[in-house]
């Protein structure tokens, strides 16, 4: 396109005008786009396998190499697409994928975790990946919790009243609401439980920091009435004894809980009785 001055005739008025004409062959305009693929990223996934259907073969470490800028960044994405890509008879348990519903946990890198919101480590070292320590495997990175389950149902995880009931809700002061903070958000994952080595040796009677927390819970909240009781179920060498402090359930529970702190208060409690 270009433009020239002229000048225009308008009821005998001659008045300048600016005038624009357009090249009669259009000019092509080179654009260039980028044809190359990004270089290759890969990261080495090394995960525990094991088949019920071939009991005689011992479990192993498999390596998949997964494409880094074709995957999502958590470590449950690369097992997804390696599930729906490379081999589909990988077996996990996952649900919610956004660390809520407790089902992917494992053993990632040497920590207990949620596949879910774990980043993957972007280096040139392969990631292990096993299933929950010290539990007996269904398949691959599938654990069976059937134990840690019905401990859980052992403390009766629910509201218990000696008083009849009200007619309407229970109410809690802000105060009192506030004291379960830091233990009702507890998705019973059992990474604490499988990190704690008392849980290693004695998962048959020991019941483990994350089943505790949750007998804690129990036992401050206002509205309960079976605190005594509760505690008096645990005063044996074994419930709650068994834990040593080591901390190891703090260190690995991946929503920031403190079980240790929650045995610490039962103790305590217990003394003071
Ligand atoms: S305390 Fe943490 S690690 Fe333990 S079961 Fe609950 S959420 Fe999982
Ligand atoms: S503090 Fe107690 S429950 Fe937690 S890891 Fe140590 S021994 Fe286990
Ligand atoms: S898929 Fe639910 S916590 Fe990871």
């Amino acid at each position: 396109m270009s433009f020239s001055l002229a000048k225009q005739s308008v009821l005998g008025l001659t008045r300048p005008v600016l005038k624009y004409s357009v090249p009669s062959a259009p000019v092509a305009i080179a654009r260039t786009f980028a044809t190359e693929a990004p270089a290759k990223k890969t990261k080495t996934f090394q995960i525990y396998r094991w088949n019920p259907d071939q009991p005689a073969e011992k479990p192993k470490l498999q390596s998949y190499e997964v494409d880094m800028n074709n995957c999502g960044p958590m470590v449950l994405d690369a097992l997804i697409k390696i599930k729906n890509e490379i081999d589909p008879t990988l077996t996990f348990r996952r649900s919610c994928r956004e660390g809520i519903c407790g089902s992917c946990a494992m053993n990632i890198g040497g920590s207990n975790t949620l596949a879910c919101i774990c980043k993957i480590e972007v280096d040139s070292k392969p990631t292990k990946i096993y299933p929950l320590p010290h539990t007996y495997v269904i398949k691959d990175l599938v654990p069976d919790l059937t134990e840690f389950y019905a401990q859980y149902k052992s403390i009766e995880p629910f509201l218990k009243q000696k008083t009849p009931e009200p007619e309407r809700e229970n109410l809690q002061t802000i105060e009192d609401r506030k004291k379960l903070d830091g233990l009702y958000e507890c998705i019973l994952c059992a990474c604490c439980s499988t990190s704690c080595p008392s849980y290693w040796w004695n998962s048959d009677q020991y019941l483990g920091p994350a089943v505790l927390m949750q007998a804690y819970r129990w036992m401050i909240d206002s509205r309960d009435q079976f605190g005594p009781e509760r505690r008096q179920a645990l005063q044996n060498p074994f419930s709650l004894y068994r834990c040593h402090t080591i901390m190891n359930c703090a260190k690995t529970c991946p929503k920031g809980l403190n079980p240790g702190l929650a045995i610490a208060q039962i103790k305590k409690e217990m003394a003071l009785e």
